[in-house]
């Protein structure tokens, strides 16, 4: 039988300024204050329910999905940059969608890009390697360029290495937007010509033209047996093409979900590895093992991948999951009415001492010693609307930790930066890290050294 409990209205409204400053230190708070299912008064005769347990969350998003929608102010507002793509659409819309897009994820499909995944992460170790030794880089955005170079590759067939820093600014710029909009109860109509509403739209503006050349780019010539091409290919019952509308929403999801969210893992993993040389060591003395077979197979690497799963655990990148009750449900006892706003965290989630030991500490071996519980951890969210990137996401992230790390050593006398909760978690200024070249070890089990 859950019970729910929580702050009343006059409590909540001393503590929204907390809300809109600090909504992460806010989640953590309320969890530990009224436990794992809280609750918070919202609009006459509604609720929000925070909920931290994993038979709810269970409940919510996986056995009783179909009663939730996405209709919430989340991914409305997100929606002025992704339109009805797949993140961020509901209904037959999305279910049409996604079961036309799932075979381009398929292991087999995902296996492919592993060539590439390795050229890209090869690209940007040999860059790094040859810089002057303690160089400081700038691994935020050296993450976002490489993200994004690799969905070029992978989902476009196509070299967008030198639209990454426009493409890349773009990006953040319009995400920023978002979230300045949903903490500002006050935001003014997305039409009025404000300076921010000028630079949201150029930002937005940016994404659409880069995705209107990556079409006519591939109607002009041959096709490719890629993500893109499914989608210019398909055809409804009636023999028509996806609408261009929906083609530009799926495309600019592809482009923002697919490097954004991969980006912001690798750089909390960098910031978290140059906080612990023993780890950095573990994963670099892994790589040159596995590269010693020839190119780097994510199967020779548990390590880097413990250490890409413990850094989503400590800071997934998509931290707020949120639903709206379509219908009255019960929780094993616990009444949600129509129309409530389920949130999920899985930040709050992955840091509850009463499911995970030393939650704080940065510990990959506890991916090696066993599976997470069920619904305790979910960095991809869990049940229909799961992550359609995770499998592409947990090749990537372990391969690009691999090939650098053998390559490089990034180090800091700084402690981790704050967080900031924007639409992922990113770093507050950036993560600035030094860069040392590493001189991969014949004899992998004995040499620690590095350059
Ligand atoms: C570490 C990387 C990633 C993280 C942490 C992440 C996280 C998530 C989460 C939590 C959701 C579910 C949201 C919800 O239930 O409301 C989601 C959905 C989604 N993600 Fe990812 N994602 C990652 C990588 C990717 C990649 C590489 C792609 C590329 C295609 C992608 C595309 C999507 C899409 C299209 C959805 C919506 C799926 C649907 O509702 O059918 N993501 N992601």
């Amino acid at each position: 039988m859950l019970t729910a409990s929580g702050p009343d209205l006059r409590a909540l409204l001393r503590d929204l300024p907390t809300l809109r400053d600090d909504p992460l230190g806010f989640f953590v708070d309320l969890e530990r204050r009224y436990g794992p299912v809280a609750r918070l008064p919202f609009g006459p005769g509604r609720f929000a329910f925070l909920l931290s347990d994993p038979g709810a969350i269970q409940h919510v998003l996986q056995d009783q999905a179909r009663r939730y929608t996405k209709r919430t102010f989340q991914y409305t507002t997100l929606s002025l940059v992704t339109g009805q793509g797949l993140l961020t659409s509901d209904g037959p819309v999305w279910l049409r969608q996604r079961r036309l897009m799932q075979p381009a994820f398929h292991r087999e499909r995902l296996t492919g890009f592993t060539a590439s995944m390795n050229a890209a992460a090869a690209g940007l170790a040999e860059r790094w390697s040859v810089a002057p030794d303690g160089q400081r880089v700038d691994v935020d955005r050296a993450m976002l360029a490489l993200s994004l170079e690799i969905v070029g590759t992978t989902f476009f067939t196509t070299d967008l290495r030198a639209d990454a820093p426009q493409l890349v600014s773009a990006v953040i710029t319009a995400l920023d937007h978002v979230i300045a909009r949903s903490r500002n109860p006050f935001a003014p109509p997305i039409w009025l010509p404000t300076p921010a509403h000028r630079a949201f739209k150029r930002a937005v503006g940016a994404l659409d033209d880069a995705v209107t050349r990556l079409i006519a780019e591939r109607r002009a010539g041959p096709p490719r047996p890629d993500l893109l091409q499914m989608l210019l290919d398909t055809r409804d019952e009636d023999g028509r093409p996806m609408e261009p509308r929906l083609l530009r929403d799926e495309l600019v999801t592809l482009i923002v979900a697919g490097h954004e969210t991969v980006a912001s893992a690798l750089t909390w993993a960098w910031a978290l590895l140059a906080q612990h040389p023993a780890a950095a060591d573990r994963l670099a003395l892994e790589a040159d093992a596995a590269a010693s077979a020839g190119s780097l197979d994510p199967r020779d690497l548990p390590f880097a991948t413990a250490v890409f799963d413990e850094a989503l655990r400590l800071y997934p990148p998509a931290w707020l999951i949120t639903r709206q009750a379509a219908e009255d449900d019960d929780i094993e006892g616990l009444r949600v009415p129509a129309g409530s706003l389920v949130i999920v965290s899985p930040y709050v989630v992955q840091r509850r001492a009463a499911l995970w030991p030393e939650p704080d500490r940065f510990r990959p071996e506890r991916f090696l010693e066993a599976a997470p519980q069920r619904f305790a951890y979910l960095p991809f969210g869990a049940g229909p609307r799961l992550c359609i990137g995770q499998g592409f996401a947990r090749l990537e992230g372990p391969l690009i930790l691999a090939n650098l790390a053998r390559r490089v050593r990034l180090s800091t006398e700084s402690a981790l930066p704050a967080i900031e909760p924007l639409v992922t978690l990113r770093p507050h200024g950036g993560l600035h890290l030094h860069v040392t070249r590493r001189v991969a070890s014949a004899t992998p089990e004995r040499s620690t050294s590095t350059l």
